[in-house]
């Protein structure tokens, strides 16, 4: 297949389509990036050259064209309690704030890519219920939510091959919150049970999602145009209950994008409060 970059033309307008369809940002640079994954897609698709497949793309009757390029396009990077710090400050602070009136909690992971987030909280969540018997709600949802069938469905299935299980989970937890199964190790039945998977892209609406205590949305907000941020995190504070809290990636704020959140700042890290 042709190797040279995607035309100039070609490259403004599926920088402009991949906004719209998914927030993410394009820079001016990543003409060579965009080709490479683009030209992966033409082939799989056997469109004759990458002009036709966009072709067919920007018209957009073609939904796993599309559900592809946008796969193509965006990082599904994870790993098994990342970063650490905001499931310490789950365990040490909010579990405990929230087990003082023991009414049923709702978590949202918010872009959840392959699901490690979500069943890193649901551990969390069994640890602190076994170091605090009868003290949270029995009643706990984590909603995973991604842009991607793919990533939803392998979210679901909750099957992790050897490399990817050991991101970030020590051996101990491995053992105790997995079964080995085939050529790698699946989530077991009571961590599962308090999490479900379901496809959402973050710039359509959240009504049906309901309300939750706590919003994970992490390193996804980074890829979106800041009036893009500004309407999420606005209408994630809409969904949150009073008190609730918002906990974002280590790089991320929503300083200089909304009011609706104050910083709190714990001694392993920074969450976001929704204002009164
Ligand atoms: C880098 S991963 C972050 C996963 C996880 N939150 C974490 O911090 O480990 C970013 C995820 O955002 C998803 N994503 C990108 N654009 C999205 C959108 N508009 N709506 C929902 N999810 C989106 C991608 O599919 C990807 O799985």
């Amino acid at each position: 297949m042709d190797q040279s970059p995607i035309a100039v033309n070609e490259y403004d307008t599926f920088r402009r389509y991949l906004e719209d369809a998914c927030g993410i940002v394009l820079g001016e640079n990543k003409h060579y990036l965009v080709t490479s994954r683009l030209k992966r897609v033409t082939e799989e698709f056997s469109f004759p050259s990458l002009s036709e497949m966009m072709a067919t793309l920007v018209k957009g009757n073609d939904r796993n064209l599309r559900e592809k390029v946008i796969d193509a396009m965006t990082t599904n990077e994870t790993m098994w309690f990342r970063d650490i710090y905001p499931f310490e400050i789950l365990t040490k602070e909010l579990l405990p704030e929230l087990a003082k009136n023991k009414s049923p909690i709702r978590i949202w992971s918010a872009a959840s890519s392959t699901g490690q987030e979500a069943y890193s909280i649901s551990m969390a969540i069994s640890e602190f219920q076994q170091s605090n018997p009868g003290k949270l709600s029995s009643n706990v949802e984590i909603v995973g939510t991604d842009i991607s069938q793919t990533v939803v469905n392998k979210a679901k299935q909750g099957h992790y091959d050897e490399l990817s299980v050991v991101r970030g989970l020590e051996q101990q937890r491995r053992d105790k919150f997995f079964t080995h199964k085939d050529d790698g190790w699946v989530v077991n039945p009571d961590i599962r049970k308090r999490t479900r998977f379901t496809e959402l892209n973050l710039l359509n609406n959240y009504s049906l999602l309901g309300q939750f205590d706590i919003i994970f949305c992490r390193n996804v907000l980074i890829y979106f145009s800041s009036e893009m941020k500004k309407d999420i995190l606005e209408r994630m504070a809409k969904i949150l209950k009073p008190g609730g809290t918002l906990i974002l990636g280590g790089s991320e704020s929503p300083t200089g994008y909304t009011k609706a959140f104050g910083m709190k700042r714990y001694p392993d890290g920074v969450v976001y409060r929704l204002n009164e």
